[in-house]
């Protein structure tokens, strides 16, 4: 498949980059027994002004302008629009060069929002338009990086673009204290694909944002490197069995263990690049470097580099399991910068991203990126047991979709 540009074409605007320093943005109060966020809270300015202006001033853009804002999650950056405008909506499909067919995620900043939301057009408004069968979950993982899918109120409250044309929409709060603070200062539901350049790795710092996004958009909320590193985990709890529509950072394991959730099912598919996809369409590449991706079983051996020798001036390699030293000990890779060597005519970079499944997850798409700025023309990723629970199923499902192939070690 053709490489697509590392960075969109066609910028308009000067980008500006915002460090928000959350702690200095103002004192969030929660009245007596509420959850934390979940029920009402408010958001005083605190005496040191220029960090809460600056959320204000990308909370009147979301509320005003047509022109999306990036803004950091816990899992990965978002460019947020008004979700209920549809000026505003189609900004973020035409700054990401996103196909429209592909619907959006709602954020909320609480749990009274959502249901205003949900019923103000509505004629029921006595029932509680959240379905019993997420309850247990919201109670436990809002918010957070779980994304539940929700019926869509008819008439909708959200432009339809947010949705295409499906009945349900997809909606989360995330636990990100900037993006709950902007969301609520906004005062709109804010509608928020990952902040990347259509097709690449989702951005996990600012400068990732602005690397894709630079003259696209006008601001950039910088609020330091994401906790989670890949995106929520997408939920439908309206189908028999419920499903798991995208792996993330919550776990099938994990959430068996919920009430009504014992029996959920993966919902998305797993088909192995190196397989013929069982209807067109299937195989496409997504969260992919310009680099050629391959994903190798375990760490790539002296043969599997040997066989790219001829063809590859530079190749880059990401680690990130086990292991076994010179005196037979085992141990796990930890966190490194990109280290170059020469093998032969090959320059080889190696970035190690371990040890533990959540650094490889905070890790991974931000290795794939430093590779691609080394300029290396193949990169060879370390898979990993995606049955060992945590985000190791998320990690692997990002891989799959970026590598073109899979081989052995
Ligand atoms: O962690 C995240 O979820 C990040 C941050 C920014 O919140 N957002 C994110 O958005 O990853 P995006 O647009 O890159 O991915 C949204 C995913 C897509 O796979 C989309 O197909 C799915 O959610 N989705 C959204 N609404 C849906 C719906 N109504 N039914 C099925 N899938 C839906
Ligand atoms: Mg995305």
């Amino acid at each position: 498949m053709a490489s697509q540009p590392s960075q969109l074409l066609g910028g308009m605007y000067t980008t500006r980059v915002l460090p928000v320093d959350i702690s200095k943005i103002g004192d969030f109060t929660f009245s007596d027994d509420a959850r934390p966020f979940l029920d009402d809270w408010s958001l005083q300015q605190g005496s040191d002004n220029s960090d809460y202006a600056k959320v204000q001033e990308a909370a009147l853009l979301i509320r005003h302008s047509d022109v999306p804002v990036a803004f950091p999650t816990e899992t990965v950056y978002g460019l947020g629009a008004d979700a209920t405008r549809s000026s505003a909506v189609q900004g973020i499909y035409r700054a990401k060069n996103r196909p429209s067919d592909n619907p959006l995620i709602v954020h909320i900043s609480s749990l009274p929002q959502l249901r205003k939301l949900l019923r103000e057009k509505s004629e029921d408004k006595s029932s509680d338009p959240i379905p019993q069968i997420y309850h247990p979950l919201i109670d436990h993982f809002w918010p957070g990086p779980l994304t539940i899918l929700l019926p869509l109120p008819r008439p909708s409250p959200f432009a339809p673009e947010v949705t295409s044309t499906l009945q349900t929409v997809g909606v989360r709060m995330p636990s990100q204290k900037l993006a709950l603070a902007l969301i609520q200062m906004a005062g709109v539901p804010v509608a928020a694909p990952s902040a990347n350049a259509s097709g690449k790795p989702s951005p996990t710092t600012a400068s990732h944002v602005k690397h894709d996004l630079d003259g696209r958009i006008e601001l950039i909320l910088d609020g330091g490197p994401c906790e989670v590193g890949v995106e929520s985990t997408v939920v439908d709890g309206l189908s028999k069995p419920p499903l798991i529509l995208r792996p993330g950072h919550i776990s099938l394991e994990v959430l068996r263990q919920f009430p009504g959730w014992e029996d959920v099912q993966v919902g998305y598919s797993e088909t192995r690049l190196d397989e013929a996809p069982k209807a067109p369409g299937m195989k496409y590449r997504h969260y992919s470097p310009r680099a050629r991706v391959i994903l190798v079983k375990g760490p790539p051996s002296e043969g599997v580099l040997a066989s790219f020798e001829d063809t590859t001036k530079s190749v880059g390699i990401i680690l990130t399991g086990t292991r076994v030293l010179s005196n037979g000990e085992s141990c796990r890779h930890l966190r490194s910068e990109a280290a170059c060597h020469q093998r032969g005519n090959m320059s080889v970079w190696t970035i190690s991203i371990g040890p533990s499944i959540a650094d490889i997850a905070r890790g991974l798409f931000s290795a794939l990126r430093e590779l691609d700025d080394k300029r290396v023309d193949l990169i060879l990723v370390e898979g990993i047991d995606e049955n060992q629970g945590d985000a190791a199923a998320a990690v692997m499902n990002r891989l799959r979709k970026a590598a073109e192939t899979e081989v052995l070690s």
